[in-house]
């Protein structure tokens, strides 16, 4: 990669502030998945562990809207955090103002604090060059591992790379080596597995993966727009109308590149949208009138099978399925299954298929579960992210 990272600066004796990605789902008070924070603790241990450091964590949760609401606050996050990291954190009142600074003036050696949300002053979405500033005014160093955050330009994402010398973390490390492969060295046979409902928001990352995929397999409901323009019929399933010259477009660049895309053979359906809808098994790839395709079939799992089976590198994005309602979750669970016993590098990014990796208890079996939701398809798409293009512009004087 081509910024420098924490290993590559002296932290010993600095008051070091680390940009995390804390956004973590919470129901009740209570976070209901840690992974974010499970994942940040390796580069802040790391910094610990260098003689006389401290250390000043900044996030953002949710979108407050750049007020401050007791709803978004990361006082939650701080007792988890600590008892993660197993040690004390300290929390200050915000991110920045006379008692924050004071906090942060009077961190020792070994010390943590956590920032109150960024995200409550609107100068943070903003990119305000005075705020970031005053962020950059807390610490020595800045270190940026926020993977999940890295495609916005914020102040404590970018903004404050202007003020400090700037590190990137050991996980964004870790996301951007694993994805960086993938989009431009991957091992072959690569298979890319891309689910969800619509077109519109994966048509980047499909036209990006076509370039250096050998297989796409698409799943989910944005599969029915596709079999729509092959001819297929497709019930009462999800099409988006507006989107099948995209798709159609597609599918005749797939041809030209000769990239294989698999698309489903046989499906669950139902007849209604609902979660105790009766699954129906539909043989063939016509969905009939009435009913809604929401799962992959049998037969779909077995043409994927044979494709994963040599298969050197494999990326999912998005589940098969509506793989929330148990009676249709069997596509999403066993394709998590085959990416798990895959003997090649699997990496699975994206909201849902990180969840459902989590949710069947696959996630130590996958080489990399990324953090970033957003951040993950936009890598992939190819685009820049300017939470990492501002560390590798960073001056680092
Ligand atoms: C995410 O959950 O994808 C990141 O934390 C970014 O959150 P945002 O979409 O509110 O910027």
């Amino acid at each position: 990669m081509g910024v420098r990272t924490v290993r590559d600066f002296d932290m010993k004796h600095k008051r070091v502030l680390v940009r995390v990605d804390f956004n973590v789902p919470i129901k009740d008070g209570k976070i209901t998945d840690a992974t974010r924070i499970e994942t940040a603790i390796p580069t802040i241990s790391y910094i610990l562990e260098q003689e006389g450091s401290s250390v000043i964590v900044m996030s953002h949760l949710g979108r407050p809207k750049g007020k401050r609401d007791e709803a978004y606050s990361l006082a939650p996050v701080a007792e988890k955090f600590s008892e993660l990291l197993g040690r004390p954190v300290r929390m200050a009142p915000d991110c920045v103002g006379e008692e924050t600074e004071a906090m942060a003036g009077r961190l020792a050696a070994g010390e943590v604090l956590l920032l109150e949300n960024v995200r409550f002053h609107k100068e943070e979405t903003e990119n305000d060059p005075s705020f970031a500033q005053r962020l950059a005014s807390l610490g020595d160093i800045f270190v940026n591992d926020a993977f999940g955050s890295a495609h916005r330009a914020h102040a404590s994402t970018e903004g404050v790379t202007k003020f400090l010398p700037s590190a990137a973390g050991l996980l964004v490390e870790k996301e951007v080596a694993f994805f960086g492969k993938l989009l431009h060295n991957p091992e072959k046979p690569f298979v890319a597995i891309i689910g969800g409902a619509k077109v519109s928001s994966k048509i980047g990352v499909l036209e990006s993966l076509l370039k250096t995929c050998d297989t796409i397999v698409i799943g989910g409901a944005m599969a029915y727009t596709f079999l729509r323009v092959i001819g297929y019929s497709t019930g009462n399933s999800l099409v988006e109308e507006e989107y099948l010259d995209t798709a159609r477009k597609f599918l005749d660049e797939a041809k030209q590149l000769q990239t294989q895309i698999i698309l489903p053979v046989d499906h669950m359906a139902a007849v209604s949208f609902t979660e105790d809808a009766e699954p129906v098994a539909v043989e063939g790839v016509d969905v009939p009138e009435g009913l809604i395709g929401m799962d992959i079939g049998p037969r779909t799992l077995e043409v994927i099978r044979k494709a994963l089976k040599d298969a050197r590198s494999i990326v999912w994005n998005g589940p098969m399925g509506v793989f929330e309602f148990p009676a249709f979750a069997k596509g999403t669970l066993e394709v998590a299954e085959m990416a798990a016993a895959s003997a090649g590098t699997t990496v699975v990014g994206g909201g849902d298929s990180v969840a459902a990796v989590n949710a069947f208890g696959l996630a130590d079996r996958i080489d990399h579960v990324s953090t970033g939701g957003g951040a993950s398809l936009e890598f992939l798409e190819g685009k820049v992210l300017p939470g990492i293009a501002a560390l590798e512009e960073a001056q680092n004087v």
